[in-house]
């Protein structure tokens, strides 16, 4: 698509994020009903009552502004995380800190070191400020930190790492994550993203990275409440990092980036353990026959710390994508990452997961 004469030349190079249907556009277009989406690694069993209940009762306030330093969730976000207050950033969805962190560091032709594949956002705010990607391809799904390592320059900025990763979904432990961080030059910035730390903390060897924090001022750790807490709709994530850190982001953060609601939400869904412990346990279970049932299928996935997975159908994904569309179930193809064979789908309540593999062995034996 062609851009306005004026804009900024890199802009062209700038990949556009494809957003999936709304699930009632693909109801008309495919003429199904009771469609499932398992392609967003979205909380299946919804948001957190507790949640619910709390933005029900600040409807009344939206014609106000939100409170822009997130006072409140801020401070008991610091006693939840055991951090300092002013260690803390939020925005709207982690997202939007990923963005801040490349808006604030990266300048044209400075280098931004990524794996391959990874979560698109990088590389989208990356371009948009003209920096220069660096990709290290993954090997065997897990992340290849010395090939990382080898590619750092006098140029280099900044370094994502997800963790666990989207879309591969394995997770670096905490012994390779920390002698990657040592040797790190302290004036390069290291991202850890933890979108889906919830679920990855339950292995015993997932890095505690808040401890790292101490140690690396060049960190920044970002989490989300979109994911095992069930808030994607509100847009509401959060950063930890070293003050300097923090101060350099606050530069670049608009001040009311986080809504009235979300701010509310997070604050009761973080208290809602139980609705947490049901969710971690609906994704355990959930993994758990995923991967008896698409073993049974002969097909390989690739072993998942999160609520989705990688799964090798062992032919065009595309097809086979298209015929579970036409059986009401959505997931994502994984072409646009360089994976056409795979698809990512996110494990769903129980009679999701059972529908899905139902669909998939009949959208096989079609492709
Ligand atoms: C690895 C990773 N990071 C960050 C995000 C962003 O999540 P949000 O902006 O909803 O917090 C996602 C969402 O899919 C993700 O997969």
């Amino acid at each position: 698509m062609e851009l306005f004469p004026t804009a900024k030349p890199n802009l062209a190079r700038v990949k556009n994020y494809q957003p999936g249907k709304p699930i009632e556009e693909l109801e008309r277009e495919y003429g199904v009903h009771n469609v499932i989406k398992m392609a967003s690694n979205e909380n299946a069993l919804g948001a957190s009552p507790k949640a619910l209940a709390a933005v029900r009762k600040a409807l009344k306030n939206i014609h106000r502004y939100p409170d822009g330093g997130c006072f409140y969730l801020r401070k008991r976000l610091a006693d939840f995380l055991g951090v300092d207050p002013g260690n803390l950033v939020f925005g709207n969805g982690s997202d939007e800190l990923l963005v801040f962190v490349v808006r604030a560091l990266v300048g044209r032709g400075d280098e931004v070191i990524l794996a391959d594949p990874t979560f698109l956002i990088y590389e989208i705010a990356t371009q948009v400020e003209n920096g220069k990607l660096v990709k290290v391809p993954v090997r065997n799904f897990q992340y290849d930190l010395e090939g990382m390592k080898d590619k750092i320059s006098p140029k280099t900025k900044l370094i994502f790492i997800a963790n666990p990763d989207n879309p591969v979904g394995t997770y670096i432990p905490q012994e390779r994550l920390l002698k990657f961080l040592k040797a790190v030059p302290r004036e390069i910035v290291v991202v850890l993203d933890e979108a889906y730390y919830e679920f990855a903390k339950e292995n015993s060897d997932y890095p505690d990275s808040l401890e790292f924090l101490g140690l690396f001022p060049n960190l920044v750790v970002t989490r989300t409440f979109s994911k095992a807490y069930g808030l994607s709709g509100l847009r509401v994530g959060y950063a930890v990092a070293d003050e300097k850190l923090v101060n350099t982001l606050n530069k670049v953060r608009e001040p009311f980036n986080v809504n009235l609601l979300a701010q509310v939400a997070a604050l009761a869904a973080l208290d809602d353990k139980a609705h947490l412990k049901k969710t971690l346990q609906a994704v355990r279970s959930g993994r758990n026959y995923l991967y008896r049932e698409l073993s049974r299928l002969k097909l390989e996935i690739v072993k998942t710390a999160t609520n989705f997975a990688l799964v090798d159908l062992g032919r065009d994904a595309k097809n086979v994508y298209e015929t579970l569309l036409k059986a009401g179930v959505i997931v994502r193809p994984m072409g646009a990452w360089g994976l056409k064979s795979f698809i990512r789908v996110t494990i769903g309540k129980k009679q999701e997961n059972e529908r899905f593999i139902r669909a998939l062995k009949k959208a096989l034996m079609q492709n």
